[in-house]
């Protein structure tokens, strides 16, 4: 079951912030190597200029930006006074996505959900929602699972800290150990339910070093990728989510070992010392296809962002 909920294949590495009031920062986004974007009418937005900042995307859209990156509307919450211009607005933009920030109940979605098929925006506009409240993670299986009925748009979490720590009151520090199991939380539940999970923001954008050790992190809990503040934290974040050479190149060697005639028959096979059942050849068919999608194969063992550290 879990194969056919899987989110199209496509990278999930990168989701930069953009917020909807900085013009610079929207005139950028076309030199941006991101996998989405992530233009913000909420938190970086202030209440004086929300008319202004929709305005800047009907703008932005109107002559959208080429390439292959995925444009996400982060809007204000629906019961705001500011919500209904903001889903006024995804109405007429019709982008990749919608994300609505501190969800905490199925119901949530399923307003947006409603309105969207009303006004007859196709399904190609799916809906993200940003986990980022102690209700939300408390709730996140029951808020993943909408998607199997009352919100077949859902398409994924954004787990949001700056929010969660203010009102868990669980203080920043470097590796989040008290934070881990609300995030495994948020993981497990998209995985459930075949959602894609970015992870949250890192705030100082001038700590590289720190960056990529949560990078690592995230990567290691499961997140596809990570949301960003910064361009400087895009090539890192595409690295350190990207396939893995060595992860690629044994996941080669695992869909040839069972292509050959006789491993036809087989569920179990040995690979050069190791157990491989063929519950791995899914996951390895999936990496392969990923790593061809973003040009990466397992003959090239060091990515365009190692190359540039090594000259440096
Ligand atoms: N998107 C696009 N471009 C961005 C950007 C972003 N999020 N953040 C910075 N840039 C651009 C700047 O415009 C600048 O371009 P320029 O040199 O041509 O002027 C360049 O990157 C370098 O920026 P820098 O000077 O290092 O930082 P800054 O002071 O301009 O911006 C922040 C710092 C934090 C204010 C800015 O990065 C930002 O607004 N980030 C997003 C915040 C956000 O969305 N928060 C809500 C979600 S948590
Ligand atoms: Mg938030």
């Amino acid at each position: 079951m879990s194969h056919s909920l899987a989110p199209a294949l496509r990278p999930h590495r990168s989701f930069l912030s953009v917020p909807a009031i900085n013009q610079r920062a929207l005139s950028k986004i076309s030199s941006l190597a991101c996998d989405g974007v992530i233009l913000d009418l909420e938190d970086s937005v202030s209440f004086e200029k929300k008319h202004e900042a929709r305005a800047n995307l009907s703008g932005h859209f109107a002559e959208p930006p080429a390439g292959d990156r995925l444009s996400i509307i982060r809007i204000n919450p629906l019961l705001s006074k500011f919500g209904a211009d903001d889903l006024a607005l995804v109405v007429s933009i019709r982008p990749d996505a919608i994300l609505l920030p501190k969800v905490e109940s199925a119901e949530d979605l399923q307003t947006v959900e409603r309105v969207l098929d009303e006004a007859g925006v196709p399904d190609t506009t799916k809906i993200w929602a940003m986990i980022e409240t102690a209700k939300g993670v408390l709730n996140v299986g029951t808020i993943a699972g909408s998607r199997e009925t009352l919100v077949p748009r859902l398409q994924g979490f954004v787990v949001g800290l700056n929010d969660l720590r203010k009102e868990t009151r669980i203080p920043a520090r470097k590796g989040r150990s008290f934070l881990i199991p609300f995030l495994m939380q948020v993981v497990l539940a998209a995985r459930a339910h075949g959602l894609c999970v970015i992870d949250s923001v890192f705030n100082d954008f001038r700590d590289a070093e720190g960056f990529e050790d949560e990078c690592i992190q995230g990567r290691d809990m499961g997140f596809d990728g990570k949301m960003l503040i910064h361009p400087a934290q895009i090539d890192p974040a595409n690295h350190h989510f990207g396939p893995d050479p060595e992860a690629v190149a044994e996941a080669e060697a695992i869909i040839a070992a069972f292509s050959t005639q006789e491993a036809q028959t087989l569920n179990v096979i040995n690979l050069n010392g190791r157990m491989i059942e063929r519950l791995h050849l899914v996951e390895a068919e999936r990496l392969v296809q990923l790593a061809r999608l973003i040009g990466q194969s397992s003959r090239i063992d060091q990515s365009p962002f190692d190359q540039g550290k090594t000259e440096t």
